[in-house]
């Protein structure tokens, strides 16, 4: 594989900057957003004061631990526009990603929040190994999604041409592959594997594509993945991690050249980590949930973010910022499903439409051809006969893919043959690992 670690030069000067100069920076910036949000957001005002706790109270970073989470619920309990911090005429973009129920989690950008973003993925793509002039395939979903538009924005502002291909079609992105000379393809890890079959599939050898690097992420994946990749293609496999509501693609990646975990853009997120029953903070090095507070975004501050990730907090080694370790899992259960993401909550709700099934579910999750599968385990309601019972069987599947968008196949078994709970219901099976 080629060493494509960047010139020193390239980098930006607070990527290698001291600790103090970072944590001046911070202290800074938190105390500009912490007002940010409590002047302009209401959520934040009233859970502030309720706590007894104003941005004035900040006077080292590590005062941030008084100030409330946010969590997913209050975006919900804020859908649509409730979170943003600036008039709608400055909101330039609004993304969505999977709430816990049928409406989505919204978020927004100002003009400014959007520089920001492409400025911290072209960081991310260059620290992958990318640079001007080099041409980036996006296999991420373009739309509301925000991997796609994310790398889009940030391949551009690196320089590089830019191939927006967006997900699917096998056959045809294994073309472009070829027939466009791509040097970088950004697409979920999963994905690229069956890009990687169908390459066999065609009698294509991976490894003389004109692929240098891939940067793959939003979704968890492991270094045996990892070695896969590089041996078949001759190519760097890097991470990259992020989130809708603290940016989208972009908040940490690994560097190329030491593929240890991903450094955290400490100069725009602020991480910290905490034991997700107690919510205490832990000390760096411990195991435990990701939380984030936006330092710099306009038009949806987010302070204290309860990500669900679990990891932990390294001290920095080819950059000056902090890095995390590769997920490990989340403490919520939700699943992500070819890189969709679905919380179980989603299906019951789907299927309490449909009074000829049962409450009763099991969420199955295997892999087929590489590729996640979801069979959803249900049983008719009370009375109802066998032909009603897969007819709603049909017609759930046919509403988990037009709200979720994930195709799942629904299996109708006898009354009684959904696993009953124990105490705490097994809603989710996951076969995947
Ligand atoms: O998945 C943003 C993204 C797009 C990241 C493209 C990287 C590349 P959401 O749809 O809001 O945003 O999902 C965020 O996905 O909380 C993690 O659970 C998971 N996730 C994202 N990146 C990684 C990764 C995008 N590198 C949720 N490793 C996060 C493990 C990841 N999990």
């Amino acid at each position: 594989m080629l060493d494509l670690t960047p010139k020193k030069s390239d980098l930006e000067p607070i990527e290698i900057a001291s600790r103090d100069e970072i944590t001046a920076l911070q202290m800074e910036r938190l105390k500009w957003s912490l007002n940010h949000a409590y002047s302009n957001v209401k959520h934040y005002k009233q859970v502030f004061d309720k706590q007894g706790v104003h941005p004035d109270d900040l006077h080292t970073l590590a005062d941030l631990a008084k100030f409330p989470f946010t969590v997913k619920a209050d975006l919900r309990d804020n859908y649509p526009f409730g979170m943003f911090a600036v008039p709608s005429d400055q909101v330039a973009r609004v993304h969505a990603s999977s709430g816990t129920t049928g409406k989505p989690t919204v978020v927004g950008y100002t003009k400014n929040d959007i520089d920001t973003w492409s400025n911290v993925m072209a960081r991310s793509i260059r620290a992958s190994g990318g640079r001007a002039g080099d041409t980036v395939h996006v296999s991420y979903g373009y739309g509301l999604f925000t991997g796609g538009l994310g790398a889009h924005y940030g391949a551009e502002k690196l320089g590089c041409k830019v191939i927006p291909v967006s997900g699917g079609m096998t056959e045809r992105q294994v073309t472009l592959l070829e027939d466009f000379k791509a040097d970088i393809i950004m697409v979920t890890p999963s994905y690229m594997l069956s890009i990687l079959d169908e390459y066999r599939r065609q009698g294509i050898d991976p490894a003389k594509s004109a692929l240098k690097v891939g940067i793959f992420g939003a979704e968890p994946w492991t270094n045996a993945i990892r070695a896969e990749i590089e041996a078949a293609f001759d190519m760097h496999a890097v991470d990259i991690y992020g989130l809708s509501e603290i940016m989208g693609p972009g908040v940490a990646n690994e560097c190329v050249e030491t593929k240890d975990g991903l450094h955290i853009w400490e100069d725009h997120f602020y991480p910290e980590i905490i034991n997700p029953e107690t919510g205490d903070l832990v000390a760096d090095g411990e195991q435990g949930e990701l939380v984030f507070t936006s330092l710099t975004k306009e038009a949806f501050p987010i302070i204290r973010y309860r990500t669900r990730d679990l990891t932990k907090l390294l001290p920095g080694t080819a950059r000056s910022m902090r890095r995390m370790e590769k997920i490990t899992g989340r403490s919520d259960d939700m699943m992500i499903i070819r890189g969709v993401n679905v919380f179980p909550s989603q299906i019951e709700e789907l299927l309490a439409k449909l009074p000829e099934l049962a409450p009763h579910y099991q969420i199955v999750l295997d892999k087929k051809d590489r590729l996640d599968t979801m069979t959803v385990i249900v049983e008719p309601a009370l009375g109802v006969n066998d032909q009603s019972g897969h007819s709603a069987g049909e017609q759930l599947a046919q509403i988990i893919k037009n709200t979720i968008g994930v195709t799942a196949s629904v299996s109708v078994q006898q009354e009684g043959g959904v696993e009953r709970s124990q105490g705490k219901a097994r809603r989710i099976v996951d076969n995947r690992n």
